[in-house]
Parts: structure tokens; sequence; C-alpha cells
């Protein structure tokens, strides 16, 4: 079914009529595809429809990631050189704008409701990166304004496309929100340990460069929390820097003794039995799969 994703994101493609957006989208590599699957998980009662939400859908998250990547200044995305590394910045932030604006052109076929929330969506995706670009500038020990700008950039989206794809199968839809938004929390916690604990080609993109980015993502949150005086001078130095071998190193041994990475571990568990109790009535096993593939994913 993820194909026939696929094969719409390529008609919308073409409707727009233009051969180099066609040969653009064709450098784009195809990722992980969460939001697609949940949509599809969701409303199996509703396959055309889900196919065309979760094209929809995609499309912005492809277009958030093009964008990102230039915030970022990132040459490499999902195993390829990414487009902003391949055409440059200009090229990537316009090809992000018209990928999302037809997202938008096609989401006005569906109901209010459902175009609200996944627009609303995006606006909150846009607020969630200007934090993550403030948060950014500075060491943050702060497990709130983390977890707002997680929330915010990454599991809106999710969130809004389980309560819409729930919504379009009739089913209770601020139950499926719940689900969507704590798997979405978890999905960056993962993403944050992955940086640390993976490497470069299983992640498609350089391991161990959140911290070199800016990012104090909830790994060395809790990491700084456990350390001595000394340890907490080191960690803060090393803040923003490119690292080397001896430090990334200690790092990740420290992440390791300190019971940093357990902690995180233990969370995402928490927040996945929590998505999962709030649609336990529906048992669907398919979305029970989808919270521990993505608990126990690689990359
Ligand atoms: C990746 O974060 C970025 C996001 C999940 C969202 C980015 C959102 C925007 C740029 C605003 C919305 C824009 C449009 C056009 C819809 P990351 O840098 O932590 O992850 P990464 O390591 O995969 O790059
Ligand atoms: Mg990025």
């Amino acid at each position: 079914m993820l194909n026939r994703v696929d094969e719409n994101i390529e008609k919308f493609i073409k409707d727009l009529d233009d051969d180099r957006v066609i040969e653009l989208y064709k450098n784009i590599s195809s990722g992980k595809k969460l939001r697609a699957k949940l949509i599809l998980k969701i409303a199996d009662n509703q396959t055309e429809k889900a196919i065309i939400l979760a094209s929809i859908v995609e499309m912005i998250h492809a277009a958030s990631l093009l964008h990102d990547d230039v915030i970022d200044d990132a040459n490499t995305r999902r195993g390829q050189k990414s487009i902003n590394a391949l055409f440059g910045d200009k090229t990537a932030i316009m090809f992000g704008d018209i990928l999302y604006s037809k997202a938008f052109y096609e989401l006005c076929n569906f109901s209010t409701v459902i175009s609200q929330s996944i627009s609303g969506a995006v606006s909150k995706l846009s607020v969630g990166e200007l934090l993550d670009v403030e948060l950014s500038k500075q060491f943050n020990s702060n497990v709130e304004k983390y977890f707002d700008m997680i929330y915010k950039k990454t599991a809106s989206l999710i969130e809004a496309a389980a309560y819409s794809a729930a919504f379009l199968a009739g089913y209770d839809s601020d139950k499926f929100a719940l689900y969507g938004k704590n798997l979405g929390l978890a999905f960056q916690i993962i993403d944050d340990i992955l940086d640390i604990t993976s490497d470069d080609k299983t992640l498609g993109k350089p391991s161990m460069n959140d911290y070199k980015e800016g990012k104090t993502t909830l790994p060395y949150i809790y990491l700084y929390e456990k350390l001595d005086s000394g340890e907490k001078q080191r960690l803060l130095s090393l803040f923003g820097q490119e690292l080397n071998e001896k430090d990334k190193e200690w790092i990740k041994q420290k992440m390791e003794t300190s019971g940093a990475l357990k902690e995180c571990f233990t969370l995402v568990n928490k927040l996945g039995n929590e998505a999962l109790q709030s649609i336990q009535e529906y048992k669907n096993s398919d979305l029970e799969k989808i919270i521990k593939d993505m608990i126990q994913r690689e990359y």
C-alpha cells in the first residue's frame, strides 16, 4: 500500500507540469514513511482517501526536511546528498515551497476538520523549528523547553496525521491524537538516542552530530544532571564544537555509565505504553507494531 502513496505523490508532482520539479523530485530518497503508514493503518476502511491524505502528509514532511537541511546546513539526508548540497539553498527552499503548497492545494479537498488539523500542525512545525534554532544558541538544561520543542517540531504532525485518519475512519479522533502525540515524542527521543549510539552508515547522516550542531537533546540534558562539576564543565566546553574521537568516546561512555541513555529508554517505553493505552479498545495490532518497531529501530 505504501507504494500506492509513492505513486500518488509522483502523480501530484506530474500535475505541476514542470520538468525541473520532476527532476528535482528524483533526487529525494524515500524515507521510513512513518506518517503514511500510520494513516493507512488507522483509516484502513477508507483506503482511497487514506492514500491521498498519506501522500499530502508525506509531502509536507519532505518539504519540512528540505527547509530543515538548509537551516542545519546538512549535506546528507537518508543516505544521499541533500538537495541543498546538490543544487544549493535557494533551490532547496523553493522546492520545499512547491511541495508543501501542492500538498495544501490537495488538502483543500478534505473536510475542514482534517484540513485545519493538518495545516495547524504545520504552523506548530514551523514554531518548533524556530524554537530549535533559538535553543541551539546555548546549552539547554531545561527538560520542559526540550519537550515543548520536540512536540511542536516532530510530534505535532504525527498527532495531526493520527487525528485526521481517525476522523476519516469514523473513530474517536482525540484518542488517536494522543496515540500520535506520544508516538511522535517517543520517535524524536529515539532519534536523539540514535545520534549517539548509531553510526553514519546506518543513520544515512553523520552520527554524533546533534551536540556539535548545538542541539542539547534529552540524553545530553540527563547526562548533564548526572555528571560531577568537573565533568559538567567538560561537557559544556564541547557544546557546539567539532568533536574529536576522544571527546566522542568520552561522551558515549558517560552516556552509558551514568544511566542517561537508560533513563531516555525508560521514558520512551512509558510514552509508548501511554500511546497504546489511549487506543486499547480498538485492539489494532498494527498500531501496536508501529510503536514496537519505532522503539526498536536502528535508523
Ligand atoms: C528535523 O529535525 C526537522 C523537522 C522534523 C521539522 C522541520 C520543520 C520546518 C523546517 C518548518 C516547516 C516547513 C515546511 C516547509 C512545511 P532535526 O534537524 O532534529 O532532524 P534531522 O537530524 O533528521 O535533520
Ligand atoms: Mg536537521
